[in-house]
């Protein structure tokens, strides 16, 4: 008796096991993260971000739930499944693939299905610093049926920011954070500030910036109760 195989390749990509989890159930565990830890772990997705973008890969489905922690808890972008590459040269072309998840998906894919692939990655982790900052999502999804979303759309910001601002203590959201956000979430993709101008915006770059010895001691005195 014979059989017969049809033979295929495959990419297999070993990574190292993040025991903490995601960074999703880590945000549900603690509701939101204090702004130091926020402010490293920007850097550390921004970081990944760059180098991804670096070599021409765009990720295209970051999200809390493939964002792993891992022993140190610090944080590892996971899941590739839907990365592309893009001209790493001109940071041009288009896709119009629809891949990803609706709820961190950019503006432009469901309203002209035409959508820069590194914009993407950008624009999700504006909404992933949101969630990391506020434990909620800035709105469910990036289109005009959405009511969060649509005062952006409308440039009604200061209506967007309020509307937040109403769920939360005074003085909760800071002018740096507003303003970064702001930036990153814009309805047109031309008007969102670049990797570069993000490193450099006072949000990610100024203020306390939790160490490891800070991150260990937050994680496990609360981890542990
Ligand atoms: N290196 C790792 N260490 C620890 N957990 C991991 C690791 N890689 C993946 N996981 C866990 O498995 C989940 C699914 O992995 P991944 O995101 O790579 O696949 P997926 O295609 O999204 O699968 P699913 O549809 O189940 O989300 C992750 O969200 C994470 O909880
Ligand atoms: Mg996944």
């Amino acid at each position: 008796m014979s059989e017969t195989y049809n033979e295929q390749q495959v990419a297999i990509i070993a990574v190292e096991y993040a025991p903490n989890g995601e960074l999703f159930d880590m945000i549900k565990r603690h509701k939101k993260l204090p702004g130091p830890i926020v402010k490293r772990y920007t850097r550390q997705i921004l970081s990944a971000i760059h180098f991804m973008n670096t070599h021409g890969i765009a990720h295209r489905d970051l999200k809390c739930e493939n964002i792993l922690v891992d022993a140190q808890y610090n944080l590892k972008v996971a899941d590739l499944g839907l990365s592309c590459q893009f001209d790493k040269d001109k940071f041009k072309g288009f896709s119009n693939s629809v891949v990803g998840t609706p709820s961190y998906m950019v503006p432009e894919l469901k309203l002209s299905g035409a959508y820069q692939p590194y914009m993407c990655d950008l624009f999700s982790l504006g909404i992933m610093i949101f969630m990391m900052y506020t434990g909620h999502a800035p709105f469910a999804k990036a289109d005009l049926e959405d009511p969060h979303f649509i005062l952006i759309a409308r440039n009604q910001y200061k209506n967007f920011w309020d509307q937040h601002k109403s769920t939360h203590e005074d003085n909760f959201f800071s002018e740096e954070f507003i303003n970064l956000i702001t930036l990153m979430l814009s309805m047109q993709p031309f008007q969102r500030i670049e990797i570069a101008d993000i490193f450099a915006h006072p949000f990610v770059k100024e203020g306390p910036v939790a160490t490891q010895d800070e991150l260990l001691a937050f994680m496990l005195g609360r981890d542990q109760k």
